[in-house]
């Protein structure tokens, strides 16, 4: 198995196997243009140093994706997203390691056939490809994105004007939102959202609808997402405490280890979680971690 940071895998039980840390490091500019610079990072960096490595230079693109914990390797495997940007909006291609063959495959955007948390190596490709390196499109005359939740209010609240936010100033306003919501894995452990947020049918949605008025929800192409962090808070788990694991308090998609629960501890609240939505609102919650049982 190869481990970028760890920071997206819950360990259900131990593992019987041999663990690859990968720490492969590099960042260097491929090529660039006026208006473009196309960035390869090995795949081992800590992804927010690379994000850092952008922010300190003006190029844009990732900013909105500051502080997500893990390996540069880890953000392709499944289009890693925060705050109205997902990795695929400036991703060109990246090399991978055909663990069968030992050779190197380069794979384009298209081939990496990225969803919603999701890309071919989550998929069919699973086990079969160790990713070795990734090349961003990254913007020398950044415009920011900062239409998602309170970024431009955390921005106001600083004095900077939305509109001409600066690519560090937004990074620094995503810092503030992740720190206030979200644990910091070094110091409460966790896995950021430990479910998806489900997308259900327009119909599904309307019937509950009628039964929940306030649900909240996000029109998609292929029907209605809506926050399992909100289904979760409704069913009573937010900010509850079950022994050694709990709900964070302040963000109800967030499992937490308190410091002495086993991974099967946490695996199982996951599964009750899962079951009281299901009784609830009939919708089946989809783990988002790499559960390794
Ligand atoms: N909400 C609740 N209760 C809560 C928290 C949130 O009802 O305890 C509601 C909020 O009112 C809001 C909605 O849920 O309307 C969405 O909340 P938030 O903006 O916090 O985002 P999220 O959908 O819960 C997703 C990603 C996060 C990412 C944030 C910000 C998934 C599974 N999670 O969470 O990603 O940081 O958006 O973009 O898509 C991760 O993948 O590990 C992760 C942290």
């Amino acid at each position: 198995m190869f481990l970028g940071g760890g920071s997206n895998v819950l360990f259900c039980k131990d593992y019987d196997g041999l663990i690859i840390r990968n720490n492969i490091k590099g960042i260097h500019i491929e090529r660039e243009d006026e208006q473009y610079v196309y960035l390869k990072a090995y795949s081992g960096e800590v992804w927010h140093e690379l994000v850092m490595h952008c922010v300190e230079r003006n190029w844009g693109g990732i900013e909105n994706l500051s502080l997500i914990p893990g390996t540069v390797g880890a953000a392709p495997m499944q289009n890693i997203g925060a705050y109205g940007v997902e990795l695929e909006k400036c991703f060109v291609e990246l090399e991978a390691l055909n663990l069968e063959t030992l050779e190197l495959q380069t794979f384009n955007k298209e081939q990496c056939q990225f969803g919603y948390r999701e890309s071919v190596f989550k998929r069919h490709l699973k086990g079969h490809y160790f990713i070795y390196s990734i090349t961003l499109k990254l913007d020398k005359h950044p415009h920011s994105n900062i239409e998602y939740g309170d970024i431009r209010q955390i921005l106001s609240e600083k004095g900077t004007a939305p509109e001409s936010a600066s690519i560090r100033e937004v990074s620094d306003a995503i810092i503030a939102i992740r720190s206030s919501k979200l644990p910091d894995p070094k110091v409460l452990g966790n896995s950021g959202s430990f479910f998806k947020n489900p997308v259900i049918p327009v119909d599904q949605f309307e019937k509950l609808k009628t039964d929940f008025p306030d649900i909240k929800h996000f029109p998609q192409e292929n029907g209605v997402k809506v926050p399992a962090a909100w289904l979760i808070e409704q069913c009573g788990w937010k900010g509850k405490r079950v022994g050694e694991t709990g709900s964070h308090a302040k963000q109800a998609l967030v499992l937490v280890n308190y410091g002495a629960a086993k991974g099967e501890e946490i695996y199982q609240l996951a599964l009750d979680i899962i079951q009281s939505v299901k009784d609830k609102f009939g919708i089946l919650l989809e783990p988002e971690v790499n559960l390794i049982n």
